[in-house]
């Protein structure tokens, strides 16, 4: 045990096994643990706590920043600890539960989750889970490689369990800036005006009194899953360079784009891997995750800064990077999530936001989350703070799925995400609709050329044309408007 990691020496008798750590959390408490997008996540209590529910009556209420790496989530829902669950998962055991009906999910804008706790709108965290790489002279907790919502968290709950990862480098300290807004409504406004500004303190400020436990681990983070761009998603990525060039050239954009946001998984990091091959330089990103895309733009001096709320690699780029963090340390800032995806500021900063869609219609509004209308796929995440507010909100996703069973672009959507007020670019592999300034009948026609498979171009038109016979500023064929998504059900595909 690395006792040089506990630096207010008091604490050092609060240090414990994580099974010693877990008594401290009853059956039907709500628990705030660390954790977002695979990154900084507690990992020994949350293992014994699955472990101990083998035997004896555990239910928790569990929030997190995000979702959680190590199986965890698979290994709290097989135990059958999560009575409910937010914001946000990725793990396909906790999903099956969520659609079963088993484990109640609230599927929430990451940046309001502790806005909510602050205003008691939802119940306060009872305890926080806190991952750590050290723990300051007064007591402070320095977060490891995600903020997420662990700073409120901490502040909120009555006590805290500090997980001290030694596995990662004691260095990350300083990455940080822990900015906590003041209440509603004589909030004063947030002091961030440029990517790069630092505007809190570099740890959670807690009373150390509150800490009940700290475990020591070693088990790393995971790496993330995302795979390397292939032919559909360099297209997407082809496109909207291209777009943005164009909108360079027209004085539209500054040459360097602007601060960046990118989503989560394969399709957004395929993406931001294309800015590598543009005229694009001095790139900034105000982004949630960072994701291997922004190391690469780093090494390839494209990018400048990044401002995030985790760091989340691939097991390609985790050892490069961690062993060089002295190389990227000045270039990048951990931030609460509620500052990284804070609509106010993206609004401000004039943000580019690059999410992935499951699906969007004709008229450009956008499902992210629920296949077919109902089964749970991984939650909103923050792509709706971005979108709503940013300078320009881009949807992208591949124009089919499941070897073209699914077409990406529907007559309408069965969920609705991102309303069509909400969205100003859409790109697939086909090609790219700008659908500013554009009233809805007008809208469908730049959809149905530019984006949609040429397998169901003809049928999403005839659907088209039959709808605004009809009539209507949003023409559809109320009867037909899912037949889509129930020929999917019924016979496994949606072509005609
Ligand atoms: N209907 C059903 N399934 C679909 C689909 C559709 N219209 N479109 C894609 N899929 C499936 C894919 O087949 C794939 O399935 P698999 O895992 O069984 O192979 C899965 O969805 C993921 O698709 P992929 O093409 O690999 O994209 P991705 O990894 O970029 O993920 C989302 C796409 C939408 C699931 C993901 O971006 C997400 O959860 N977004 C919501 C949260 C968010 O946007 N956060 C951003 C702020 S960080």
């Amino acid at each position: 045990m690395q006792f040089d990691r506990i630096r207010l020496s008091a604490l050092h008798q609060k240090v414990m096994s994580a099974e010693q750590a877990t008594d401290f959390i009853k059956d039907g408490m709500t628990v705030g643990m660390s954790g977002f997008t695979r990154a900084g996540e507690a990992k020994a209590v949350p293992q014994a706590l699955a472990h101990k529910a083998k035997t004896q009556p555990l239910k928790i209420s569990l929030m997190t920043g995000a979702s959680l790496g190590n199986d965890l989530d698979k290994a709290l829902t097989e135990a059958g600890v999560l009575a409910r669950r937010m914001p946000f998962q990725v793990d396909s055991t906790l999903r099956k539960a969520i659609n079963n009906g088993e484990v109640m999910f609230i599927d929430q804008h990451l940046s309001e989750t502790v806005e909510q706790l602050r205003n008691h709108q939802l119940k306060l965290p009872d305890i926080a889970v806190i991952e750590a790489v050290a723990i300051t002279e007064q007591g402070h907790i320095v977060p490891s490689t995600s903020v997420g919502n662990s700073a409120s968290f901490a502040i909120f709950a009555k006590q805290v369990i500090v997980e001290i990862n030694t596995s990662h480098r004691a260095d990350l300290e300083g990455l940080h800036d822990v900015y906590i807004p003041t209440y509603r409504p004589s909030r004063t406004p947030l002091p961030l005006v440029k990517v790069d500004d630092r505007i809190g303190s570099a740890a959670i400020p807690i009373d150390p009194a509150k800490i009940v436990a700290i475990v020591f681990t070693e088990q790393p983070d995971s790496y993330s899953t995302v795979s390397v761009p292939d032919e559909e998603t360099q297209a997407i990525a082809s496109h909207l360079v291209r777009f943005f060039e164009q909108e360079v050239q027209a004085g539209n954009l500054a040459k360097n784009l602007g601060p960046l946001q990118a989503g989560i998984g394969n399709i957004a990091n395929a993406v931001m891997m294309g800015l590598l091959h543009s005229s694009f330089e001095h790139l900034t990103m105000y982004s949630e995750v960072l994701q291997d895309s922004t190391f690469d733009l780093f090494d390839a001096g494209k990018l400048d800064f990044a401002s995030g709320s985790s760091i989340t690699l691939s097991e390609r780029r985790n050892a490069e990077v961690f062993s060089q963090l002295e190389k990227y340390k000045n270039k990048l800032v951990l931030r609460p999530q509620e500052i990284s995806n804070h609509p106010e500021l993206v609004r401000r900063l004039g943000i580019i936001a690059i999410n992935t869609a499951l699906e969007f219609d004709l008229y450009g509004n956008v499902n992210s989350t629920h296949v077919c209308g109902t089964q749970m796929m991984n939650g909103i995440g923050g792509s709706g703070d971005f979108a709503r507010n940013a300078h320009l909100a881009i949807f992208v996703t591949k124009s089919i799925a499941k070897n073209g069973a699914i077409s990406s672009v529907v007559p309408m959507v069965s969920h609705v995400d991102h309303t069509e007020h909400d969205v100003d670019i859409l790109v697939t592999e086909q090609g790219l609709a700008d659908l500013r300034g554009l009233a809805p009948r007008e809208r469908a026609k730049v959809i149905i050329e530019h984006c949609v498979h040429p397998d169901y171009k003809a049928q999403l038109q005839d659907y088209f044309d039959r709808a605004c016979h009809k009539g209507g500023h949003t023409p559809h064929l109320l009867a037909e408007a899912f037949s889509w998504h129930l020929r999917l059900e019924q016979l496994g595909s949606m072509k005609r």
